[in-house]
């Protein structure tokens, strides 16, 4: 979605930029491991089909994708390439067109250097708060593959309860829904996060906190910042 393609998550361990170009060809290196397409349910692509592929997830109204920076990487190297910072990506599919408030989130921290370190719950929870806040969801989905223990271990530890099986496609579905003593912990959780723009001179972002008021509605059925 165009939403966030000029916003920057600031967290401790991670921060989460837009999906651009020129992190497709890192991307794409990732991609070649079975074991990650695998874990995410993922199709071998040819270095051409992952650019439009980012393409059509920036211009599709229904996936909000973030790529993680590992955030100590990123400070320690200004001027350098993003490239080299890069950790993963997390990624929310609004895929109920009845249901406008769920959000299915996924993440995969791909470098194997940076998993254990807590950069895939913090990139969770940041997306979460996005997703709340700025999107207006309410509730959080995770499919995710039974033999998956990382995985479904993280997304418990993040409240997700699950909710259902399938044998036929081998996953488990978790759920939180966001009441609002759980919005209440991840505005907590998340107090320290902050929202600026993703490249100098480009347009401004909403410049109000990330704090947990609902976003507007255009009256055109599309969502603006704040
Ligand atoms: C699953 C994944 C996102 C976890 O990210 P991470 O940054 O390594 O995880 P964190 O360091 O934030 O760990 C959070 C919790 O996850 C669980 N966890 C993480 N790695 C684990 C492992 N190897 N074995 C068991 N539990 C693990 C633990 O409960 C951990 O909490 P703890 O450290 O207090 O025990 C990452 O391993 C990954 O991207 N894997 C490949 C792709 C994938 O499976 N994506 C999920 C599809 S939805």
């Amino acid at each position: 979605m165009r939403l966030n393609q000029n916003i920057l998550l600031l967290g401790k361990k991670v921060v989460l930029v837009p999906y651009t170009s020129e992190h497709v060809p890192r991307y794409h290196e990732w991609m070649k491991s079975e074991e990650l397409r695998r874990l995410t349910a993922s199709e071998p692509l040819t270095l051409e089909q992952e650019y439009a592929m980012q393409r059509s997830w920036r211009e599709d109204a229904d996936k909000c994708t973030f790529i993680v920076l590992d955030a100590e990487k990123w400070q320690a190297q200004s001027g350098t390439s993003e490239e080299s910072c890069m950790a993963g990506d997390v990624n929310l599919f609004l895929t109920d067109v009845g249901d406008p408030s769920l959000g299915e989130i996924e993440v995969m921290i791909a470098e194997p250097s940076c998993r254990g370190q807590g950069l895939g719950t913090e990139a969770v929870l940041m997306m979460m708060l996005y997703g709340v806040t700025r999107l207006g969801l309410t509730k959080f989905e995770a499919k995710i593959g039974q033999g998956n223990e990382p995985s479904i271990r993280m997304f418990r530890k993040l409240h997700f309860e699950q909710v259902a099986v399938s044998s036929v496609f081998q996953e488990v579905t978790l759920r939180l829904m966001m009441s609002e003593p759980e919005r209440q912990w991840l505005l907590e959780q998340t107090s320290y996060v902050q929202e600026k723009p993703y490249r100098e001179g480009a347009s401004e972002p909403c410049r109000q906190p990330l704090c947990g008021r609902p976003p507007r509605d255009d009256g055109r059925g599309s969502l603006e910042p704040c």
